[in-house]
């Protein structure tokens, strides 16, 4: 296979702390859409913050097209083209929603067509275009979420990792937050997510992982992980998917 981004056996912990991860590993596949689910404390945030270089890897592999991304900064891997969205957004509050945008193009060299592509973004989700001028902090929940998916658009990205995009929307946002996953597959971005979800989390996704204490227990097609008989007892309540 000819994997874009490649984790194997990576172990990894906090500081001088126990290894959190001990055996995490996974393919992702470019233009696709991968989807790690685990139950809670399983490692699933502490992987995709191993990968993007905010923990040190202490054994293992993560190669980006073959290149060891191990011991590289977290500045240094976003400059490879792997853009994370930590569970908490980080999208600064007091800014207007155009700001936030533009500070999305903080890490680009060359910011002659900055505004090009911030216009470019407003143009495909008319909701940030609309709000432009608005603070961030004071929009909604989803659309907090759709400005922070949106915003690592503007580096035009070979990888978004995003970590439970959809804690605490509501139903009906949840599925807003998905279709956004989808418009940047189409657009080429390749997606790594994390989701609590594991129903919606598969069956909106390409490829599924499963982790737990901190190693990969399967990883597939999702529509296989998610007929999974073990997957089925072990994270989606044993009913079978609908
Ligand atoms: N900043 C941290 N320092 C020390 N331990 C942490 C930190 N963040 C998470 N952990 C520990 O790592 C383990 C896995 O956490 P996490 O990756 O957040 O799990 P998940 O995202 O799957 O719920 C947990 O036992 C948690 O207590
Ligand atoms: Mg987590």
């Amino acid at each position: 296979m000819n994997e874009l981004l490649e984790v194997r056996d990576v172990v990894a912990g906090y500081g001088d702390g126990p290894a959190i991860l001990n055996g995490a590993s996974l393919k992702v596949q470019p233009g696709k859409v991968h989807c790690i689910i685990g139950p809670n404390g399983a490692g699933k945030s502490t992987l995709l913050k191993a990968i993007c270089g905010m923990l040190k890897v202490r054994q293992g592999d993560v190669k980006l097209r073959g290149e060891d991304l191990k011991g590289l900064r977290p500045d240094q891997v976003l400059k490879k083209g792997i853009c994370f969205v930590p569970q908490e957004r980080a999208l600064f509050p007091k800014m207007t929603v155009r700001e936030n945008l533009r500070m999305g193009g903080f890490s680009l060299e060359d910011k002659s067509d900055l505004e090009e592509r911030i216009d470019e973004i407003e143009e495909r989700f008319p909701i940030l275009k609309e709000r432009r001028d608005q603070h961030a902090g004071t929009m909604s929940g989803g659309q907090q979420q759709t400005l922070s998916m949106a915003r690592t658009m503007i580096i035009r990205p070979d990888i978004v990792m995003l970590d439970e995009p959809s804690l605490g929307l509501a139903p009906k946002i949840v599925q807003e937050v998905f279709d956004i996953m989808h418009v940047m597959a189409e657009t080429g971005i390749t997606v790594l997510i994390v989701e609590q979800n594991a129903l919606m989390g598969l069956k909106n996704a390409d490829w599924g992982v499963v982790l737990d204490l901190g190693r990969t227990l399967f990883e597939g097609p999702a529509d296989e992980v998610l007929a999974d008989p073990r997957i089925q007892e072990l994270y989606l309540g044993g009913k079978k998917a609908a």
